[in-house]
């Protein structure tokens, strides 16, 4: 899906999907808010494209240089709080030229796979409570959008969107309005 294409890839975290996509588009802006999982993608062994690392706030896409033809966001919208994708598709749209693909992929709720939601907010976000090594706990916001949900959230923003539901995840890809 990204043969050939410049990618601005956001909230890339430690390059995971930076490292598969690159393999076959010609170049990636691998954007992130956070510098510490730059730092992580920065040790990893790319393919033939040409890879930029670059922090950047997945909601100020302006600040980002350089021109791409496909946006692509692995693991980000579910963290994307509801009161703010309108926020973050203005940002989208603000910053891709129209008829751009953009691919979304993320978990889908899978009891045993992912966190129990420990909690639900009042505008419908999900919480986890996630350990680390430490023995800290933390509550992380986890979203699980139904294609129902994906299709109405992206009505105004992407065209010919499809999205697939794999067993554990769910790939949503259109075109830019
Ligand atoms: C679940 S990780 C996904 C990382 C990577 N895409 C992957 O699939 O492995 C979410 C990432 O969002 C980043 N993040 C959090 N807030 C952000 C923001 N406002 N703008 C850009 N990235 C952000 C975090 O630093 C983290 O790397």
């Amino acid at each position: 899906m990204v043969a050939g294409r410049r990618v601005l890839e956001v909230a890339a975290g430690t390059g995971y999907w930076t490292q598969v996509l690159s393999g076959t588009a010609v170049a990636i802006t691998a954007t992130d808010l956070n510098a510490e999982t730059l730092a992580v993608a920065a040790r990893r062994q790319y393919g033939s494209a040409d890879v930029q690392l670059l922090v950047a706030d997945a909601y100020q896409l302006g600040t980002v240089p350089g021109e791409f033809d496909l946006m692509f966001c692995g693991f980000w919208w579910s963290h994307v709080a509801r009161a703010d994708v309108p926020r973050f598709l203005a940002a989208v749209s603000g910053r891709m030229p129209a008829g751009s693909p953009l691919i979304l992929l993320d978990n889908r709720y899978v009891p045993g796979s992912v966190h129990p939601v420990s909690r639900i907010g009042p505008d419908g976000d999900t919480f986890q409570q996630r350990e680390l090594r430490d023995g800290s706990s933390h509550e992380v916001l986890k979203n699980f959008p139904s294609p129902a949900q994906l299709a109405a959230d992206l009505a105004g923003t992407a065209t010919e969107l499809a999205v697939t539901e794999l067993d554990h995840y769910w790939l949503a890809a259109g075109r830019l309005c």
